[in-house]
């Protein structure tokens, strides 16, 4: 290879890093750059009124979830849902994992690199913490239903972007009231303030119940926002509040519950 070629394969290599690809997923490279057939002709604009791009996707997005009418069905209109540019860096849709019967719904943040490898949420370091926190409260994943506000990894696990919550968030709406549960548990910041819809931090919004009104459920869903399991290796300090929070969650199953009375 000559020294030019070198120079030019270390500044894609830099590149790769700063946004963020640290896997290699298959064995050979493509030839990304390759000119494409010119894309058919953009359709006539529709009259609809111009809006912030994430909001007219999220409106996109809303319109395919609401037409989902069962948990597979929104699995595959999220597989086909080419709005969010995450979906071309991930390896993989990361839906969901546990029960979908189960009365404990729990929502984290997006996907890391194991997670995005499996294809399943919650399967990396911070997911065996989670799973160790709910079997202190006798949970498993047979007994809780597991999904994130994103279902693709952003790439180099950057935090989500606002765009990118805002256009994801009619999915995870419509997968609670497909889902139903008894109680939904917001893991970390990102998912807390997301479902919440406000700006104030996790410190802030830990360890107190909602009452989260989610389209197409008949009463307002009781959910609790606790520290993400990620923050929680960081910070071994916080497992003290965390742990009350496990608690308050136990006791709250401990009520019967009615599973939502009206289907979404
Ligand atoms: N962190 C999350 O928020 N979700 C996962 O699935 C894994 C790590």
């Amino acid at each position: 290879m000559s020294d030019p070629e070198l120079q030019q394969l270390a500044t894609l290599l830099r590149w790769y890093e700063e946004v963020g690809v640290d896997a290699s997923v298959v064995d050979e490279a493509g030839v990304w750059t390759r000119p494409k057939a010119a894309p058919p002709p953009a359709p006539a604009p529709a009259s609809r009124p111009a809006l912030p791009a994430a909001d007219a996707t999220a409106l996109d997005a809303a319109a395919l979830a609401s037409e989902a009418d069962t948990l597979e069905a929104l699995r595959a209109v999220i597989d086909r849902f080419d709005g969010c540019a995450l979906k071309v860096t991930a390896t993989n849709l990361v839906f969901a994992d546990g029960n979908p019967q189960a009365r404990l719904m729990l929502v984290g943040e997006a996907p890391g690199a194991e997670e995005d490898r499996k294809g399943l949420p919650f399967v990396g370091r911070a997911g065996q913490l989670l799973d160790r926190m709910l079997a202190a409260i006798g949970l498993d994943r047979n007994t809780v239903y597991i999904t994130n506000i994103l279902n693709w990894r952003p790439p180099g696990n950057r935090t989500p972007n606002p765009s990118e919550i805002t256009m994801c968030l009619p999915f995870v709406h419509r997968h609670i009231a497909l889902v139903r549960p008894d109680v939904l548990v917001l893991l970390g910041g990102t998912s807390a303030k997301a479902l919440l819809a406000t700006n104030d931090g996790i410190m802030k919004l830990r360890g107190r119940w909602y009452d989260l009104a989610v389209p197409g459920l008949a009463a307002p869903l009781p959910t609790i926002a606790t520290f993400h399991p990620a923050y929680l290796l960081r910070t071994p300090l916080a497992k003290r509040q965390s742990w009350k929070d496990l608690i308050a969650i136990a006791k709250r199953l401990e009520a019967p519950g009615d599973r939502r009375a009206t289907p979404a």
